[in-house]
């Protein structure tokens, strides 16, 4: 996926216009965009359209009283002001036009705009006498030229009312492409989840990976030295452990291969604990191929930081303080490339030897690199997988233990995708899109 609106927060302010009803399919078509919605309701533009329809369709609680708080204590208009890359107004009514250009901070929508400094998008809708009227042309001008708001205009059309005149809501492609033009090429303001209103705790997604099975290994290996030291690295778990809970969301069935992790682990997967590369391997191939001789699962994310050296001969008992000592390493199998190997029928020096596991496999591999990703490209047709995500682990924000993500996603048959800085639920989220209509495909 990847949208004009990529990364960004835009919060929806909706008044009482009998457009509201709109509002509803400018959420899908500004989240088609690859955009976060965070919706602000006034009190009258809640008895026209549901909180409940919108908080479904944007994935975050809607903001529809000044005077509530977050869950967590924070002030919501305030929260959605500092964080939002745009704040736009669709439908607006003369009522709020009027609010607005005095400074009015009853409502949500009208107290996040003046507490922003991101740019901000009217489109009014009325009767076309309230908007010729000279108090509503004033206060657009307001708007306009005092605070640097850009206006939507209504169009020329048939109203609520019955009439025909200059009032209606624009055409919903007019207001997104007012959106992006708002919000222009420059970084997204707070890519940081944390700093963003909070999302409802399980968003409504489809249930396209109802009847697959997916393997997720996720953590660091711990490759012994000797019964009380090794060598690991520094993975949490996080990304696996995102990606195992959003397929599980999506209906999946899940298995979670942990190495060492530091994050609690989904309930609904089956968890498979282990510590080394060795045993992860073992795990990994006891699970490949079911009794049948067919496949045992759908998918396998390999997001797991596997170690690529481990000592030669760890020892049985604590290695005791000497002179300087020499560690011997040996570089550990490459359990991606094995697994490829043995999905498309082929033997360790690539020759067809069996055929390909039916139904093949779709493997997704993980690259941590630092610096630049000229190799991702030669690793995924090296390892013979079809989706590999690669992210650079020395980038501020990205990598182990942060709770966001900048990734690039290497496929066999399309160009690369380069994601914004995003949570890695929503890595998580948009990897599983990419694998759902790949499977589907497959199906088709
Ligand atoms: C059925 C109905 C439709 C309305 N449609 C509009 C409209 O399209 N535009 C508008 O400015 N006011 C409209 N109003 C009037 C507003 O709802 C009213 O001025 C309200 O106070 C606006 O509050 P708000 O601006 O805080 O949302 C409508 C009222 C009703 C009863």
């Amino acid at each position: 996926m990847s949208g004009r609106l990529d990364g960004r927060l835009v919060g929806l302010g909706i008044t009482g216009s009998i457009a509201a009803y709109k509002a509803a399919e400018l959420i899908r078509l500004l989240r088609a965009e690859g955009a976060e919605v965070q919706v602000l309701l006034t009190p009258s533009a809640a008895r026209f359209v549901a909180p409940l329809t919108l908080a479904a369709l944007s994935g975050h609680p809607v903001d529809g009283d000044i005077l509530d708080l977050l869950p967590d204590g924070r002030i919501g208009h305030v929260v959605i002001a500092d964080s939002a890359d745009v704040l736009v107004v669709a439908p607006a009514t003369a009522h709020w036009l009027g609010a607005m250009a005095n400074g009015l901070a009853a409502d949500p929508v009208t107290a996040a705009c003046l507490a922003t400094a991101a740019p901000v998008v009217v489109a009014p809708a009325m009767d076309g006498e309230m908007y010729a009227h000279p108090a509503t042309r004033a206060n657009v001008a307001r708007l306009r030229e005092g605070f640097g708001y850009t206006i939507v205009e209504p169009e020329l059309g048939p109203l609520a009312s019955g009439q025909v005149g200059l009032g209606r809501l624009a055409e919903l492609s007019r207001i997104v492409d007012a959106v992006v033009a708002a919000a222009g090429d420059g970084p997204v303001r707070a890519p940081d989840p944390a700093a963003r209103p909070p999302r409802l705790a399980v968003e409504p997604r489809d249930a396209d990976l109802v009847g697959r099975r997916i393997v997720v290994t996720a953590g660091g290996t711990a490759e012994p030295i000797d019964p009380v030291r090794f060598i690991g690295n520094r993975s949490t778990g996080r990304m696996g452990v995102a990606i195992a809970e959003a397929a599980l969301d999506r209906g999946a069935a899940v298995t979670l291969i942990a190495a060492n992790v530091s994050v609690a682990l989904p309930e609904a997967a089956e968890i498979v604990r282990v510590e080394s590369t060795g045993q992860l391997r073992a795990a990994l191939l006891d699970r490949l191929v079911g009794p049948d001789g067919a496949a045992a699962f759908d998918v396998l994310v390999m997001a797991a930081a596997v170690a690529d050296f481990r000592p030669v001969a760890p020892t049985d008992v604590k290695l005791v303080r000497g002179g300087p000592m020499t560690l011997e390493l040996e570089p550990t199998p490459d359990i991606l490339a094995e697994v490829a190997r043995i999905a498309h029928g082929l033997d360790a020096t690539g020759a067809r030897t069996r055929d390909p596991l039916q139904p093949r496999p779709v493997l997704i591999g993980f690259a941590a690199e630092t610096g630049s990703f000229d190799r991702a490209a030669d690793k995924l047709r090296r390892k013979g997988v079809d989706l590999l995500v690669a992210n650079d682990v020395g980038e501020p924000g990205s990598g182990f233990g942060t709770d966001t993500n900048r990734v690039t996603v290497y496929a066999a048959d399309s160009e690369p995708e380069a994601w914004p800085l995003v949570s890695k639920r929503e890595v998580a989220d948009r990897l599983l899109d990419r694998l759902a209509r790949r499977l589907a495909d497959r199906a088709g």
